[in-house]
């Protein structure tokens, strides 16, 4: 009986010590999580709004890229348009001791400050997009993103190719911009493609004002300008989605959108080739032109961070390919600044664009 007892009192000790064991040399589950993501690369990424399908889909493109499959944990913060919602992600991203700061800003000034925080933090930052108007260009490692300017030289240039082909008078266009959000790169460099043209060819350039990149101030401005101006008869809208909202405005005050002026159609012309139904109103002759900006930089910022993790420097500004794309087949190639630009005839279904995109 007292053998039994002695027994179980050993079968006892020996199973405390067992847990004890356990709980001295196995990680407990927190340490199994931690010991997952310490091999992750943390990413913390400030996008700065949700305004556009072309945000939408960068946004994806981020996301779909920095994944935990492919080794990383991302960030994601949604700046909401403002530009101290951004500033804030980034301190919050530099209290969080992030690998890389990724940043896509609404304007370009205004950085210095935070940007500075990060660089005393040693926290690369890459700016993707936009970008930033530093005093110091130390203050960011590099940029990925479109040259909007050549983007709006290109988009006036096919105008001017299309008048000088049409055999129509210079000073016959009336043109009002519908600028993007003003002080974004994006807007800055459009509007200046478009400025410069309209002095050098003898556009009358009647207006400009601020649509946001939304639809919904695409319309709301589009319908002002209708009642002030009588003769407008191109409308440059500095993305897609402004597009959409100036065509409603258009056809609800009567008149229609479409590449013959000479019949008092209104011209649209646009930046993007995102957006599905904007692909479509090329086909359908709504849109006459758009040039293309390319959302998808995900993996381009990838490819900068496995360069930089492998202790190498990668180009300090990165600009990608873009094309112009039309229905219309008036204007076939483009010179802008010594480069021949071929014009994308749009025949097919336009989701083949983004195949394109990809490829590039
Ligand atoms: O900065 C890129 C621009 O921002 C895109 O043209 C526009 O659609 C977006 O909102």
């Amino acid at each position: 009986m007292i053998r039994k007892s002695v027994i179980i009192i050993i079968i006892a000790l020996l199973c405390l010590m067992a847990v004890r064991c356990r709980m001295v040399f196995l990680p407990n589950q927190e340490e199994l999580i931690a010991e997952e993501t310490k091999e992750l690369i943390v990413v913390g990424f400030s996008q700065l709004g949700a305004e556009s399908d072309w945000r939408s889909a960068n946004t994806e493109s981020m996301r779909s890229t920095f994944t935990e499959e492919n080794g990383y944990q991302l960030i994601f913060e949604d700046g909401q348009q403002k530009q101290s919602n951004q500033i804030m992600a980034i301190r919050t991203f530099i209290q969080q001791d992030v690998d890389y700061i990724v940043l896509a800003p609404v304007t370009e000034t205004g950085w210095d400050t935070v940007l500075q925080e990060a660089k005393d933090a040693e926290i690369p930052v890459i700016i993707v997009d936009r970008m930033v108007n530093v005093s110091d260009d130390s203050l960011f490692t590099c940029w990925v993103g479109s040259d909007f300017e050549l983007e709006g030289k290109k988009a006036a240039e096919w105008l001017n190719q299309y008048t000088i082909k049409k055999g129509i008078d210079p000073a016959s266009l009336h043109i009002v911009n519908i600028q993007g959000t003003i002080g974004a790169s994006a807007q800055i460099g459009r509007t200046k493609g478009l400025a410069d043209a309209a002095r050098t060819n003898g556009w009358d350039l009647m207006a400009e004002a601020t649509g946001d990149f939304t639809q919904a101030k695409g319309k709301e401005v589009m319908e002002s300008l209708l009642k002030q101006y009588h003769n407008i008869n191109v409308v440059y809208c500095e993305n897609d989605n402004e597009a959409l909202g100036a065509i409603k405005a258009i056809e609800a005050a009567g008149k229609k959108a479409g590449s013959d002026i000479a019949r008092g159609e209104i011209m649209v012309i646009s930046f993007d080739g995102v957006n599905q139904e904007a692909l479509g109103y090329v086909l359908d002759d709504k849109i006459t032109c758009i040039a293309e900006c390319n959302p998808l930089h995900g993996p381009r910022v990838r490819a900068v961070i496995e360069l930089l993790e492998e202790g190498k420097t990668p180009d300090k500004f990165s600009y990608v390919n873009e094309k112009i794309f039309s229905a219309d087949e008036t204007v076939t190639t483009l010179e802008v600044d010594g480069i021949t630009c071929e014009v994308t005839i749009l025949k097919e279904n336009p989701s083949d664009r983004q195949e394109d995109r990809k490829e590039q």
